[in-house]
Formats: structure tokens, sequence, C-alpha cells
């Protein structure tokens, strides 16, 4: 039988750890027998041919670095059928039996998608957001909440030399997770996120008026982007409660930087596993944590599962911030 030979790429926003799930499926690769392809710029590099044999030192000095090392991209052109047919090609071309894709969940649509055209897919979830209903944890995630962490820490200094109100925006467009847990971390006096619906007056300027009569001077409010409006809520806070207030979005800082231990040892477990199930002849599945395990499923259950917001968390956040 002739080696098999598998291809890794990464696919729309980049995020901390993805460098390290590709060093894991490269080198896992490589102590199974197998041959390894590094695809640039996500699936746009099928269609445009960059696609590069790699060995063990192609992934030398990487896992200890933010954003991917492979390139991104998010592929128009790839979303189409005439794409995906031409990727198949591409990859029949070079006799690449199948492919590892490090993204969310319109990477994992793709991976479905090159399945269904012949070459075997399997998912590991990459990005900031932890917005992939399929797993508890993702890729990127850790950092992520991190840096908000600290940033807001600073943004915390200044606020308190001032008697101020800061109102952050943490990244996360359709999912609060990054908020949620940043603001329990920073001590958030309210956080608000797109999963639950918010009465200003009351989840907002009560919270800060019950808090300042208790002797609190300087306040956080931390907001996911999804909801936004940090300008507009500074001006509203101002003028209900008199606190001077500043707004600062944080923005793609939260997408770079050294990915933690957490994201460094799931992201070599999830390469890991995904390189064993292309071994063992899978296909169409991709990697998530449940609890501490590392498990897969298949793509279409995978997308098709519900998101649950943590409530628990939620009314934990509200109820120790005052
Ligand atoms: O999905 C990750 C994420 O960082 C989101 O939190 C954010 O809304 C989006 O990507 C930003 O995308 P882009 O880098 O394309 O502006």
């Amino acid at each position: 039988m002739s080696t098999k030979k598998i291809a890794v790429l990464t696919s729309g926003g980049d995020a901390p750890g993805m460098n390290a799930a590709v060093r894991a499926v490269v080198r896992t690769a490589i102590s199974f027998g197998m041959e390894i392809y590094g695809i640039r710029h996500g699936y746009n590099g099928l269609l445009t041919g960059e696609v590069e044999k790699m060995g063990l030192r192609s992934v030398s000095n990487i896992i200890q670095r933010g954003g991917t090392s492979l390139l991104s991209a998010r592929s128009p052109e790839y979303n189409t059928p005439e794409g995906v047919k031409k990727a198949a090609d591409k990859c029949r071309e070079l006799g690449i039996d199948g492919v590892v894709v490090i993204g969310g969940d319109g990477s994992f649509r793709g991976a479905r998608d090159l399945t269904g055209a012949g070459i075997p897919c399997i998912g590991v979830p990459g990005t900031i957001d932890n917005d992939i209903s399929s797993t508890d944890f993702t890729i990127g995630y850790d950092t992520a909440m991190n840096t908000a962490m600290e940033m807001i820490d600073r943004v915390r200094e200044t606020s308190e030399s001032h008697d101020r109100c800061s109102v952050v925006e943490v990244m996360g467009r359709h999912c609060g997770d990054i908020a949620l847990n940043t603001g329990i971390a920073v001590g958030a006096i309210s956080t608000l996120v797109p999963e639950v619906p918010f009465d200003f007056e009351k989840d907002v300027v009560d919270r800060i008026k019950e808090a300042q009569a208790t002797g609190k001077q300087h306040f956080i409010v931390v907001v996911a982007e999804g909801v936004g409006g940090v300008n507009e809520i500074c001006k509203k806070i101002e003028a209900a409660t008199g606190i001077e207030s500043r707004a600062t979005v944080l923005g793609h800082v939260q997408r770079g930087g050294s990915p933690t231990v957490r994201d460094r040892v799931i992201a070599s477990r999830m390469g890991y596993h995904a390189v064993e199930l292309l071994r063992d002849g899978k296909s169409n599945r991709v990697v998530a944590m449940k609890g501490e395990d590392i498990v897969d499923y298949d793509i279409n259950e995978a997308l098709a599962m519900p998101r649950v917001f943590d409530e628990k968390l939620y009314q934990i956040s509200m109820d120790l911030s005052r």
C-alpha cells in the first residue's frame, strides 16, 4: 500500500494556538509514516496551488507564536460548487488523500463540501470566539480571554485614578463567552452579551448607582462586540449617573499574542487526534472537547448542534459584581 499523503490548512479568522495545532498535525503525520503537506492561505491555497511538502523542521519555533504560519483567508471563490470541485481536483492531482482543516464553523462547512467532493476532511476548532457548539473549547479562546483581562486590568488603573466608568468592548459577534468570562475576571459591574436581552436602566444604571451608594467610585462595563455601541453606552451612563465615562474597543489585539499553556496543549491534543482519525480511515469528522476529553463528531451533526449559553455563569457574574 502506498504512503498516505495528507495536508493541513488554517481558514477564517486566525487564533493563537493554530500554530501549535499545525505543528501537532505535521509531527503526528510524520510519526505515523505519512507524507504531510501545508496549504497556505486556507482553501484559497488549493485553488492557487500554494501547497508545500512539510518536514519536522517546517514547524520548528512556532508553538509559542500567535497567528498562523500557514496564513489564512476567507475564500469567496472556494465557496462555490466550481471552487470546491477545483480544490478537490487539486488534491487528487497532488495525491492528497486527507485534509485537516483548522478553523471555525464556516471552515467546517468547507471541509464537509470537500469531503463530499471525494477528499476526506477532519475539522479542528480554531477561533477565539468559542462559538462552535460541538466543542466546549476552541483553540485561541483562552489566550484571547487572558489578553482581554490583562488589557482591562490596565484600563481599570486609569479608571480608578479618575473615578470614571470604563466601557470596554471585547470580541464576539454572536457569542458572549469572551465577555462573560473576562467580565467575571475583571469584576465588571455589568456585562452585556448578545445571548441575554438587557434593560439599560436596570442592568447598567441601577447597578452602578447601587454600588456607588456603598462607596464604589470606579466602574468597568464589559460589552460583547455583538451588542456594540460602547460610545453610546458611555454617553447614557454619564447622563444617568453623572460619572465621567470612557469607551475602549479592544479589537484585534485579542486575536494575537503568544498562546497560553491551555491553548497550546489543547491544540496539540486536537491536532494529534485529527491525524489519528485520518490514519484510521475516518472522514467528515470534527474534533471537539467534552469536559477534559478530546472526542469527535460527524461534521453535519456538529454543525446542527444548538449552542448552549451558560446561564448559571451569567448569574454568578451578576451576583458577584456589585
Ligand atoms: O471570529 C473571530 C473574530 O475575531 C470575531 O470575534 C470578530 O467579530 C471577527 O473575527 C473579525 O473578523 P475580521 O478579522 O475579518 O475583521
